[in-house]
């Protein structure tokens, strides 16, 4: 019967037009902007060895297990989990789980939207100039005025926002397939060429080397949380974003195929911004560890320095703003897809009533950057809160449930029905994989981040 289901909400017209789409969920703020800082703020290398086995042996399963489901389900992740579960004979409580998602998504979005926000304010700065020839000092000025700007920062977080607003009530196929068509690919050579730059300074080396020599002296137990969470935070696992766009995929499309693309495009934007960033960060002497403003008082020096810096740098956080925007649409897209489905709501209204729960949430982040700095929890402002709760916690606890689902409880014959890749060697591993390694690995990071391993 599943496979004779559809969605509501359309089809992508083909499997390349998805993969394009949950490439451009992925790649987004999480590669450029929080991978380099949160890198920087657990010592590099050590760091980095384990966020790429999380991704290949957590994340990567937990990838196909979201899409699989999607696509059998066809609806909201809400609705999704309800069927699947109703079919199956199992307890209708994992909707609860869609809603965990739905959840996470607008948190997650509420302080998306403000940093992408400061990418816009960046592309007028690059634009007009105002980076040629800036020392690292006046960079921080410019940075920091920013941050104690909070009217400016509303505006920037609502136009962004509205942005997002129009796409989502446009539907996600429309326009989106066009954009991230040429955008993405024009990213990646846009990163080249930051790397290139970075290889012409003399902390090239130094660079590489801290992100890719791991010195595990460096690493805690919450750098390892850390690490599992940039994987499900970069590769948009765990809240629904891809079982949404799963829920879009035609039912011929391999799902392993395409998830092992996405997971390789995902991944090679992330160490090629850390490639871009980390030698300029050692060649202007500035702090690895310094936090999310990182990439905002670099690359602007870059910038100024290189020749054609003003249209590179002006061309480079347009693109920023634009994988952004394809990241932020499908943080939106679940709940949205929920109010269509079940309050009858007209596209238009759903996106904007989300929209505007995600922009109220929003507030507090902007302020966490000036007049409420130090409000602080647990020695965290509201945007760390918001982000370690996410990205920490939610993210992969959401990981964990959703492999459970598909390897414990959803019968083996059905995984088999829906991945369409036989029972070989393949369907093994991957079951493998999502049925002991990838939620062993989660329980086991989560308990030794609360200090009980
Ligand atoms: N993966 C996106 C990024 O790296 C962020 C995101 C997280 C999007 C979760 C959707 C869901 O920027």
């Amino acid at each position: 019967m599943t496979g004779l289901r559809k969605s509501i909400h359309g089809e992508w017209s083909s499997r390349w037009a998805f993969i394009l789409a949950a490439t451009g969920s992925a790649v987004g703020l999480g590669n450029i902007w929080r991978f380099p800082y949160i890198t920087g703020q657990y010592g590099g290398g050590a760091f980095v060895l384990l966020y790429i086995m999380c991704v290949l042996l957590i994340a990567m399963p937990i990838m196909i297990c979201e899409i699989m489901l999607g696509r059998r389900g066809r609806q909201s992740p809400i609705n999704t989990m309800f069927s699947l579960a109703e079919e199956e004979g199992l307890n209708k409580a994992w909707r609860y789980l869609g809603w965990l998602g739905v959840v996470a998504g607008f948190m997650i979005l509420s302080f998306y939207s403000v940093i992408a926000g400061w990418t816009l304010d960046y592309i007028y700065r690059a634009s007009s100039g105002s980076f040629s020839g800036v020392s690292d000092t006046e960079i921080l000025s410019i940075f920091n005025g920013l941050l104690g700007n909070p009217e400016l920062l509303i505006v920037l977080h609502t136009v962004f926002m509205s942005f997002t607003v129009i796409i989502v009530s446009m539907g996600v196929q429309s326009g989106l397939e066009r954009a991230v068509k040429f955008l993405m690919p024009a990213l990646f050579i846009l990163l080249l060429i930051m790397v290139g730059y970075a290889m012409s300074t003399p902390a090239f080396n130094q660079g590489l080397s801290y992100l890719f020599k791991p010195d595990f002296s460096r690493l805690t137990g919450e750098g390892v949380l850390a690490a599992m969470g940039q994987a499900f935070f970069s590769l948009s696992l765990g809240m629904g974003a891809i079982m949404v766009y799963g829920s879009y995929l035609s039912s011929r499309a391999s799902i392993v195929r395409t998830s092992i693309s996405i997971v390789i495009m995902d991944t090679s934007v992330a160490l090629l911004a850390g490639m871009a960033i980390f030698p300029l960060v050692f060649a202007y002497g500035l702090e690895p560890g310094s936090g999310p403003g990182l990439i905002f008082v670099t690359l602007p020096i870059a910038f100024g320095q290189m020749p054609y810096g003003q249209f590179f740098g002006t061309a480079f956080f347009v693109l920023l703003m634009f994988a952004a925007w394809t990241s932020s649409i499908s943080l939106l897209e679940p709940a949205v897809a929920w109010l269509v489905e079940n309050r009858d709501m007209k596209r238009v209204n759903a996106a904007a009533l989300a929209g505007l729960l995600a922009w109220i949430l929003g507030i507090g982040s902007v302020f966490s950057f000036n007049i409420w700095q130090d409000a602080k929890l647990f020695d965290k402002t509201y945007f760390d809160i918001m982000d370690y709760l996410t990205s920490n916690v939610m993210l992969p606890l959401g990981g964990l449930l959703i492999a459970i689902f598909s390897v414990w409880l959803m019968p083996r014959r059905s995984s088999i029905d829906e991945l369409k890749i036989g029972d070989g060697l393949a369907y093994k591993s991957w079951r493998l994989l999502a049925r002991y390694l990838a939620p062993v690995g989660v329980l086991i990071i989560f308990l030794n981040a609360i200090g009980i391993l």
